[in-house]
């Protein structure tokens, strides 16, 4: 029993099922991967969220925030690309775990960025609305509210989740829609709808860095840090700085936050497969696209809280309001548009990724194949699974607010990070003779800082996140106990050369 729970997935199989038939397009060369890249990472983290990890948890102390969040970030990646040139298959951590811990670890993995994805789209979805409906008022046309947030609010300040006085979030639930079907339709339609996007929401970042910085006031710098450079706690106890309605406030808060501004590089490793030279390219688009982002974040973040004082951040449109509140309300208009297609782009990258995740997972059995391994005749998109995943990202995003959404995705992925620095580790003293086209520099500082800082980040988090992870393994557990430990494909491998593998990696 305990064999079949940490039974791997040999190295060997996993090169030659790339091989096989059934196998996505390979079309994406390196522009339009880091392009992918970018398009994943800049979105409602920067054009959002920034305005509660400021008001909230950090002060104009969210430039550093900013740069905790990438560093951590930095290393994770190093980590991805490392795997992605080693096993360019679809599939992401997952399938990584799957190779070096074993199929149990692999599964929590997967089922753990489900939620990433999963979430993070609902996240993504309901920024895109916020920043729509800014948009439209500024022709004066207001969506009625009823229609046009999530029933609940989560006040950051004190945790305290609430009834927001509205049903339901339809623009969230039309833009999840309307992504969907571009999806089902096939990736170079969306490579290319993903790059004039991208295109147009970094002059938008530029232009916000280089106007905006016309309009900074350094008075709006102090005080720094309102709340305190760290903020760390083990579940509910303080340990560092300070707690407000029991979660961790200060600088480092702000970075368990802001986090989310950088989730999206790893979505690269998951298009592996549709890579032209994926040992290459996978690599160098994670670590570009990340760098790219890191730096344009800090700017934007000084800018932000020197435009405006800290306490007086808009919470759900802080970067176009910023405009507003300085007196230049064509570039509320403007910033708002470019915030629109950003956010755009990110719901893209994420709503395609996670089909190719859960395509991956069918096919180890761990998932019902007939359904999620279906590849469309015509489109060669994981088409059933991709409008499974639209249907259930319009109902999160309809339902649930924004910020609770993100928290949880934060913790989901901080997780699944850790675990790729650990599976990173692991690897080379298990196959220290396989082929890894990039490797981790400084080996092996970086996956250990990796593994300590997304730690520390997690506990940077409001305690109450740690128990809906908690409950979210639970329900993968109880999947893969019913479902996937019975179907596994390595079930029938089994007596095969890689039961072999397995005995001796033991
Ligand atoms: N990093 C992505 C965003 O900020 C998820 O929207």
């Amino acid at each position: 029993m305990a064999n079949k729970l940490f039974r791997r997935k040999p190295l060997h199989v996993l090169l030659e099922e790339l091989h096989g038939e059934n196998r996505l397009r390979r079309i994406l060369g390196p522009i339009t991967l880091t392009s992918l890249g970018v398009g994943a990472i800049i979105g409602t983290g920067i054009f959002v969220l920034t305005g509660v990890a400021a008001h909230d948890k950090a002060g104009p102390a969210l430039m550093l925030s900013f740069v905790v969040a990438g560093v951590t970030c930095l290393f994770a990646a190093f980590c991805y690309a490392e795997f992605a040139s080693m096993v360019p298959v679809a599939g992401s951590a997952y399938t990584y775990a799957y190779a070096t811990l074993g199929e149990l670890f692999a599964w929590i993995i997967g089922w753990d960025l489900v939620l990433e994805y999963a979430v993070a789209s609902a996240t993504v979805a309901h920024g895109w609305s916020h920043y729509f409906q800014d948009f439209i008022s500024t022709f004066k046309i207001y969506i009625p509210k009823v229609i046009g947030w999530a029933p609940f609010k989560l006040d950051t300040a004190t945790g305290k989740i609430s009834a927001s006085g509205s049903w339901i979030d339809l623009p969230a639930i039309v833009i999840t829609a309307l992504v969907t079907v571009v999806l089902v339709r096939g990736i170079r339609q969306t490579a290319t709808f993903n790059a004039s996007m991208v295109i147009l929401k970094l002059i938008i970042v530029v232009f916000v860095i280089v106007v905006g910085a016309f309009y900074v006031n350094p008075k709006n710098w102090t005080p720094f840090a309102p709340f305190g450079l760290s903020g760390i706690s083990f579940f509910g106890k303080t340990i560092f700085g300070k707690s407000m309605g029991g979660a961790p406030v200060g600088m480092l808060a702000g970075a368990a936050i802001s986090f989310f501004a950088y989730i999206g590089f790893d979505s690269i490793s998951t298009h592996a497969e549709e890579a032209k030279r994926p040992h290459k390219d996978v690599p160098i688009a994670i670590i570009s696209s990340l760098v790219i982002c890191t730096v344009l974040y800090i700017l934007v973040s000084m800018v932000l809280t020197g435009m405006v004082p800290y306490n007086q951040i808009d919470i759900n449109a802080p970067v176009s309001q910023a405009f507003k509140q300085v007196g230049l309300g064509w570039a509320q208009f403007l910033v708002s548009l470019g915030a629109l297609a950003g956010i755009t782009s990110v719901l893209v990258v994420m709503m395609l990724s996670l089909p190719r995740v859960l395509l991956a997972i069918a096919r180890d059995g761990l998932l019902p194949p007939k359904f999620f391994g279906a590849v469309h005749e015509k489109f060669r998109t994981p088409w059933k699974s991709t409008i499974l995943v639209g249907f259930f990202v319009a109902l999160l995003s309809a339902a649930l607010p924004l910020e609770l959404l993100a928290e949880l995705v934060n913790i989901g992925t901080l997780l699944a990070f850790v675990i790729v620095c650990a599976a990173v580790l692991i690897m080379r003293k298990t196959h220290p003779e396989a082929e890894r086209p990039f490797r981790v520099p400084l080996f092996p500082v970086t996956p250990i800082l990796g593994v300590l800082l997304c730690l520390m980040l997690m506990f940077s988090l409001p305690p109450a996140n740690w128990l809906r992870l908690f409950v979210w393994l639970f329900v993968g557990l109880i999947i893969y106990i019913f479902y996937g430990r019975k179907h596994s494909i390595m079930n029938r491998m089994e007596g095969t050369e890689a039961a072999k593998d397995v005995s001796v990696a033991k």
